[in-house]
């Protein structure tokens, strides 16, 4: 640990378990101050589809900690569906944690630090916000808008200081793929772990992605914003 983030305090979205349980360890033990919330097992319960709730939530930051200085809207769901069977609730209830969340919070948390003249997003989109997503389109139409209002969010608060990045990982080692892991297997006729293993070598482990997290909210990452970084292992790049 070198402590690059001492003094620093940081919320992330989805922390209770997964990607934002382990990015929430790596910013500790960086020597952040973390709020971890999540709709269930943190101590902070947050619902990103609660638009008031989540600035009530960075509210109480300021409130408590004098300033926010890192925000990772991490929260997301996902379910398999070719698109034409995807009603419109069911896509209507996926952005609403996938992109409205995400935007809500990074709005919230850019609000306090565009005054402040400092602070870094990192919203979590994935590879599905890159290319295409078969049997799980809703997820990645979700992605792609991730990215986009990253991107966006980026140009917007360049000249006021705030950094806004977002990290699009492969598939990883998480509860949000194992539990789909017989649906997709099913859909596509052959072992899911299989064709994952053929693109990208294995999954991704949650400190893999914490560690570019990291990155790209530390000083290292200063001349970054408005980008996506991939961390995925070759899936990105591969042409079969
Ligand atoms: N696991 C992967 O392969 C993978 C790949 C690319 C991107 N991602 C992204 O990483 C992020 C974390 O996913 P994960 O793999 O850790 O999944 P996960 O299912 O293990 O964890 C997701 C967390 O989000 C929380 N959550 C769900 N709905 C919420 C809501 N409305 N408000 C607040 N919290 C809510 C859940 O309670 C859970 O703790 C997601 O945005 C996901 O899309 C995951």
């Amino acid at each position: 640990m070198s402590g690059e983030l001492e003094g620093r305090v940081a919320l992330v979205t989805g922390a209770g378990q997964g990607v934002g349980a382990a990015i929430s360890d790596a910013l500790e033990r960086e020597g952040a101050t973390v709020v971890r919330t999540d709709i269930k097992g943190t101590d902070v319960t947050l619902d990103v589809r609660d638009e008031d709730a989540v600035g009530r939530v960075v509210a109480d930051i300021v409130a408590e900690h004098g300033k926010l200085d890192i925000a990772v809207p991490n929260a997301g769901v996902a379910f398999v569906k070719p698109l034409v069977e995807v009603s419109l609730a069911e896509w209507r209830e996926l952005m609403a944690v996938n992109l409205d969340g995400v935007f809500v919070t990074a709005r919230e948390a850019a609000k306090v630090m565009a005054p402040a003249g400092k602070g870094a997003i990192v919203n979590v989109a994935s590879v599905t916000g890159l290319r295409s997503a078969p049997l799980i389109g809703a997820y990645g139409a979700s992605k792609h808008g991730v990215v986009g209002l990253t991107k966006t969010l980026g140009a917007e608060l360049r000249d006021v200081g705030v950094r806004v990045n977002c990290v699009c990982p492969g598939f990883a080692d998480t509860e949000m793929v194992s539990s789909h892991a017989q649906e997709l297997t099913d859909a596509i006729g052959a072992p899911v772990h299989d064709v994952i293993n053929a693109r990208q070598g294995r999954l991704g482990t949650v400190e893999e992605i914490a560690n570019t997290v990291l990155f790209l909210v530390s000083d290292r990452a200063s001349f970054s914003t408005s980008n996506a970084y991939v961390m995925d292992g070759g899936l990105y790049g591969a042409l079969v």
